[in-house]
């Protein structure tokens, strides 16, 4: 039976086709792929389409993907449903709260406004520390935020660093590390177990 397998466009492509390559799987097709966007591999009978990373949560649940590769950043923020199977360690990064030097982020408990994308991680992360936080969701360059004032702080993800160095941010906290997971449809898991097991046990092998 075909495997079909959501893989997240962008930062995690490049590192997951290199796995792919290494576990013997056909990907000429993907690595000069134009503006395609479903490839499929004869030799191993899979197919492959590339999505943002929370679609590839979002098919995996409905079961049109079997399998998909997404951030964990990206699977603690979503509360879907899937089994995850494996840490394939590329994308590492971490969720970290970060503010300008002098902003008294955790001395000042009088109204605090945090600038995310990621609204269910922060408003977890402030409700463990007893904190009563405003959440503004914010879509992306989210360390432009605290400088035009729009927010205290920040939670995002951190890979280099660079980006919070250049616009002068610091880390205030470390929230947990993060990197990029296989995950499983439910019922695929059962209907195509071999093929499944067979992918993984592979993958496995070259990581
Ligand atoms: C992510 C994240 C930071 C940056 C961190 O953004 O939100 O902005 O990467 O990386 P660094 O620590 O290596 O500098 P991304 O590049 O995905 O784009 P976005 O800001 O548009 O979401």
């Amino acid at each position: 039976m075909t495997v079909n397998i959501a893989l997240t466009k962008g930062r995690l492509e490049k590192e997951s086709v290199k796995i792919f390559e290494k576990a013997g799987f056909d990907v000429s097709l993907l690595k000069d792929k134009g503006r395609k966007l479903i490839f499929k591999d004869e030799k191993m009978d899979y197919n492959y389409f590339l999505v943002k990373s929370v679609d590839a949560i979002t098919y995996v649940e409905h079961g049109v993907a079997d399998v998909g590769i997404v951030g964990k950043d990206t699977l603690i923020e979503s509360n879907l449903n899937y089994y995850e199977v494996l840490d394939l360690k590329i994308g590492q990064c971490k969720f970290i709260v970060a503010s300008l030097p002098e902003s008294r982020l955790f001395k000042d408990y009088g109204h605090i406004k945090i600038g995310t994308k990621y609204p269910n991680v922060a408003k977890e992360y402030f409700y463990d520390k007893g904190m009563d936080v405003e959440i503004i969701k914010i879509e992306g360059s989210v360390e432009l935020a605290p400088l035009l004032g729009l927010c205290d702080g920040i939670v995002d993800i951190m890979e280099t660093g660079t980006t919070l160095k250049e616009n002068g941010l610091v880390v205030r906290d470390e929230i947990c590390d993060i990197s990029a997971r296989v995950i499983v449809n439910n019922t695929a898991f059962k209907l195509k177990e071999k093929e499944i097991r067979d992918f993984l046990s592979k993958i496995s092998n070259v990581i």
